[in-house]
């Protein structure tokens, strides 16, 4: 990326969707970024195979929600634009989809707003996620989403940010309230099994002054589907195994979903899933 600094920008703190756009192979991130991102990296490889397989998830989700018939998304979180964003999928299943990105990174607006002009039935909204209500009462999401249809709520990769004094769960089901029957959340979280890991990067994030959440356990991370019924993570639907998994695995070709990764040295991965509500 340019290296000149936009108005309105950090360029000591690194950022989360600037880091993440690193381990994806992006190039929207700065020498801060880069840096940061390689101590975790140093300590824990992998984040970059899971970063990858997170974003393939987002999209089979994606698939998997629009082959169901929902045509409007909101996508908490988004990220900065990559190979392949939630109106691509989304509009490729159907052209009627209508998508709203909501990130609170300058950054990501600025990337976001160039990617979508001109692109029918979407729209990027500034603002924090914590204020759920003002997103959904805004003029952009009044004029793609209607709330009383199934809407999509994408949580994904981004609950981790949140620290616990935002009950970040609790904003999953307020949000959730919200939305009419038949309304589907795709959600990944990122989790440990390995408490010294967990801490060991939560303290590395917070060493790097970006605000964040942290590395939860997986019974911690489930609770975002309290409410919800979770889909199959087969690809044929079957109703056998978890069905809140590895994100690697859930609804891949060629994979069985499995709760963690088999390689017992992997010890952080992204816990996802696919749940509507009845
Ligand atoms: C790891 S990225 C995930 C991006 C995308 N959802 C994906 O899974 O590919 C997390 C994103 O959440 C955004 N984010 C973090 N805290 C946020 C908050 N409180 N409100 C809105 N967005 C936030 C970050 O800016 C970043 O773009």
């Amino acid at each position: 990326m340019n290296e000149r600094i936009p108005p309105g920008i950090d360029m000591r703190t690194p950022s989360v969707a600037r880091m993440y756009d690193y381990f994806l192979g992006g190039k929207d991130n700065f020498t801060v970024d880069r840096e940061s991102a390689d101590t975790l990296l140093e300590r824990i490889p992998e984040i970059s195979a899971l970063s990858l397989g997170n974003r393939a998830f987002l999209s089979r989700a994606v698939d998997h929600v629009a082959r169901h018939g929902v045509v409007q998304y909101l996508d908490l979180g988004a990220g900065l634009p990559t190979v392949e964003n939630t109106h691509n999928v989304a509009q490729r299943a159907d052209p009627r989809a209508r998508v709203v990105y909501v990130d609170n990174d300058p950054v990501v607006l600025v990337h976001g707003r160039a990617l979508l002009t001109d692109r029918a039935g979407t729209a990027f909204v500034l603002s924090d996620l914590r204020d759920i209500d003002g997103i959904l009462d805004s003029d952009e999401v009044r004029a793609l989403i209607e709330l009383d249809v199934p809407v999509c709520l994408m949580l994904v990769s981004m609950l981790h940010c949140l620290p616990d004094e935002d009950r970040p769960f609790d904003l999953v089901r307020r949000t959730m309230d919200r939305l009419a029957p038949g309304s589907y959340l795709i959600y990944s979280h990122l989790v440990s099994d390995d408490p010294g890991t967990a801490a060991w990067l939560t303290e590395q994030m917070s060493g790097f002054g970006t605000p964040w959440g942290r590395v939860r356990s997986p019974r911690e991370a489930e609770a975002a589907f309290d409410g919800l019924v979770p889909v199959s993570a087969w690809p044929d639907g079957r109703d056998e195994g978890p069905r809140v998994v590895d994100c690697a695995s859930w609804r891949h070709p060629d994979l069985a979903p499995v709760a963690r990764p088999e390689d017992d040295k992997i010890k952080l991965w992204e816990l996802s899933g696919v749940a509507y509500k009845p």
